[in-house]
């Protein structure tokens, strides 16, 4: 595609989600391991989470799912976009792609489509860099999807990491619009590999690290060093969102909604505090969702924008941290 002389904006034209029917409480979870609700709804305010049944659900029916829901609220067809992007680190295989199998049975055919594996920045990752190639002028409509089947990579001999994680997805279409005001004002992406080891799902016993040789955890499953996420979350997600926020001058009064990955209820807890943000403005759904990694910020936005809490001319801001290690911003006037 030419570039066009002529600015312009990326619309975000219809959202939408999936999450699996089958819901696991604390209470059921505190059936396979040692841990109970108080717990749990006190460190992480997770009350329940959605699992896949794995034997007909999983990440693609989820994204493949979600994407539809999305072209539907948009009025459009799979046949009009011209590519998809799949954030998730639970593809069912590494080839194909999640977003290949989604564009077939969608009719997106010849549609280009990849995976992106950033972890729970999965989502806002790939809606960063949809809109800079549809401001590129290379492609015109994008189905972006952020899918992950958890349940699929938890190991629920493992008190740590099963309370935390739930099965979701949720999917936006972008498309270029003449209006220039509309679209992504202010973007960041980042990451830090050297804290790698704190979030990590190893297939072989090379990748494993010689502090964590001993782990129960069989190979294949997530592993998690859950203080050193949190300490690394704590100081990031404020710093992610402070510097959104004054880099397109918004305020706690004049910002729409922040959404945040549903990572823990006192790390999101944590930094609205400490902004000054009220917590009308910052969207929570952790209690029934749990950790949902990539599918959590795509939910998030479906849920506001059915709800029609996200408003024309209050721009809204969407922060990631995760697995990588990684971190992402993106702040969206629609
Ligand atoms: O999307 C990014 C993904 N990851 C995250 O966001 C994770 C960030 N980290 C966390 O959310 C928290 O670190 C956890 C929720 C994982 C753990 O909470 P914590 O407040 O850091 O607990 P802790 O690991 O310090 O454990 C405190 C105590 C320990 O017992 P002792 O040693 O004090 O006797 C644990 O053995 O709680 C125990 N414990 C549990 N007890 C009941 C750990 N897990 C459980 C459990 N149920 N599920």
């Amino acid at each position: 595609m030419k570039r066009s002389a002529e600015p312009f904006g990326v619309r975000i034209c219809g959202t939408g989600s999936c999450v699996p029917a089958r819901v696991l409480s604390n209470d059921d979870l505190s059936k396979l391991v040692d841990t109970n609700d108080e717990w749990i709804v006190q460190r992480t305010g997770i009350r329940e989470r959605r699992v896949c049944d794995l034997s007909r659900e999983g990440t693609f029916t989820m994204a493949r799912d979600s994407l539809k829901n999305a072209l539907d609220a948009a009025g459009m067809k799979g046949s009009e976009l011209d590519l998809i992007i799949v954030g998730t680190v639970t593809a069912e295989m590494t080839c194909p792609s999640v977003a290949a199998r989604v564009g077939a049975a969608l009719g997106a055919v010849p549609a280009a489509a990849f995976d992106l594996s950033a972890a729970c920045c999965g989502f806002v990752y790939s809606m960063n860099l949809a809109q800079a190639l549809i401001q590129s002028g290379q492609f015109r409509t994008i189905g972006v999807v952020g899918s992950e089947c958890m349940s699929s990579i938890v190991d629920y001999t493992d008190r740590t990491v099963s309370i935390l994680f739930g099965d979701a997805a949720g999917a936006a279409i972008l498309k270029r619009d003449p209006d220039p005001r509309i679209g992504c004002l202010y973007s960041t992406m980042g990451a830090d590999g050297s804290g790698w080891s704190s979030l990590y799902i190893p297939r072989r016993e090379q990748e494993v690290p010689e502090c964590d040789r001993d782990s129960p955890i069989a190979l294949g499953h997530l592993r998690m060093n859950g203080k050193e996420v949190f300490r690394f979350a704590v100081t990031k997600f404020r710093e992610v969102i402070e510097d959104a926020m004054s880099k397109t001058g918004l305020t706690p009064e004049s910002v729409g909604q922040v959404i945040c990955h549903q990572s823990n209820i006192r790390i999101i807890e944590s930094a609205r505090e400490k902004l000054g943000l009220p917590s009308e403005k910052v969207f929570i759904n952790i209690d029934r969702f749990g950790n949902s990694s990539a599918g959590s910020v795509g939910l998030c936005l479906d849920q506001l924008w059915r709800a029609g809490k996200i408003e024309k001319e209050r721009p809204f801001v969407m922060v990631a941290f995760g697995g990588g290690l990684t971190w992402a911003s993106g702040v969206w006037r629609i």
